[in-house]
């Protein structure tokens, strides 16, 4: 019997791609959503697959979820669903609190009542916070500096306790900066990237804070969709937690070159004060997840940005796995 997958945040730019890898692998995906920052648009393709079963339900709905694990008995959980934005953690503590800490810790108490062995879990680099030793390695002590990454941090340490309870094959993955096709640019928390793209093909100014000489550990989402398909399906896994990220650092000025030998009448970038807060450099180390997973990030940024800058932001067509 084919395996289910349940998918929570599936309409969303990480969550489709995900869902996209599992079917492509011949899983059965349940994914549910409640559309808060996903869009439908985003599983046009997997709405085409016999495959994919859409619920349209917030996960923080313990009867409605309850019923999906009884109905479906998971195989695994990829648990995306969150409030996703830092400045909003800021402004919605108790929000953030019940998505990001208290839903996470339901949906796997769920697990555990249904046998459902495995739960994958988006933690964030923002675990590390702006002081940790670069590259970003695993075992370092993590300072979160926001309510987002307190909870994403919280959040671990809960699965992982499960884990060690209940054995749990709980996975927690840290992603640097996603970037691809299918993220909101209208966002709050949005890549820096998907910004560029929007203005770059608008013909509008983008605006730098800071020299542009802070830099980022881009990773396109295939390949975050594939760190997650793997986690979730690979027969051995070690309960851990693990970054998800190139090992590479871009600063914006590069990512800038790029953009404007693509749209070369683009206007020129504005640059203006640095943001106080933000993170000068952010760089992770991939060794943990290569070793556990064989994982390693197959898009060159150069290539993955020029797909994106041309291809856009909606695409939904240039990523089948
Ligand atoms: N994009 C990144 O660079 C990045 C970096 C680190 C961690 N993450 C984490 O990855 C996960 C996915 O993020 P994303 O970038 O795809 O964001 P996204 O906003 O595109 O996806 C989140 C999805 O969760 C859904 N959702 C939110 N609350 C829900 C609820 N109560 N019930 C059901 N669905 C709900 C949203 O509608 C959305 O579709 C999140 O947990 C996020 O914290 C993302």
């Amino acid at each position: 019997m084919t395996q289910a997958f349940l998918v929570t945040g599936a309409a969303g730019f990480i969550g489709s791609h995900s869902v996209e890898w599992l079917l492509a692998h011949n899983y059965q995906v349940v994914g549910v959503d409640n559309l808060r920052t996903g869009h439908l648009e985003n599983l046009e393709v997997a709405q085409s697959s016999p495959e994919f079963e859409w619920v349209l339900a917030d996960v923080c709905d313990e009867a409605v979820m309850r019923e999906l694990f009884r109905k479906h008995r998971f195989a695994g959980v990829l648990h995306l669903a969150a409030l996703v934005s830092v400045p909003e953690s800021f402004r919605e503590p108790a929000l953030n609190y019940q998505l990001n800490l208290a839903t996470v810790d339901s949906i796997a108490r769920l697990c555990l009542e249904f046998e459902c062995k495995r739960l994958v879990f988006a933690s964030s680099a923002a675990v590390y916070g702006s002081h940790a030793a670069l590259p970003n390695q695993e075992f370092a002590i993590p300072q979160p500096q926001s309510p987002y990454a307190a909870a994403k941090l919280a959040a671990e340490v809960i699965l992982l306790g499960y884990a060690a309870s209940y054995g749990l094959e709980a996975i927690c993955l840290r992603y640097f900066n996603v970037y691809g096709p299918r993220q909101d640019p209208g966002s709050p928390y949005s890549g820096v990237l998907s910004i560029f793209t929007d203005r770059f093909q608008g013909g509008l100014p983008v605006t730098v804070h800071g020299d542009g000489e802070q830099t980022r550990d881009f990773v396109s989402v295939r390949d975050v969709a594939r760190a997650n398909g793997e986690a979730l399906t690979q027969m051995h896994v070690v309960v851990d937690r693990y970054n998800v990220c190139t090992g590479r650092g871009i600063s914006l000025n590069q990512v800038l070159a790029i953009y404007q030998e693509l749209f070369p009448n683009a206007p020129p970038a504005k640059y203006t004060a640095a943001r106080i807060g933000d993170i000068r450099h952010s760089r992770g180390y991939p060794g943990k997840l290569q070793d556990m997973l064989s994982f390693k990030s197959q898009t060159p940024f150069e290539q993955g940005l020029r797909e994106l800058a041309v291809g856009g932001l909606t695409d939904n067509h240039q990523d089948r796995a």
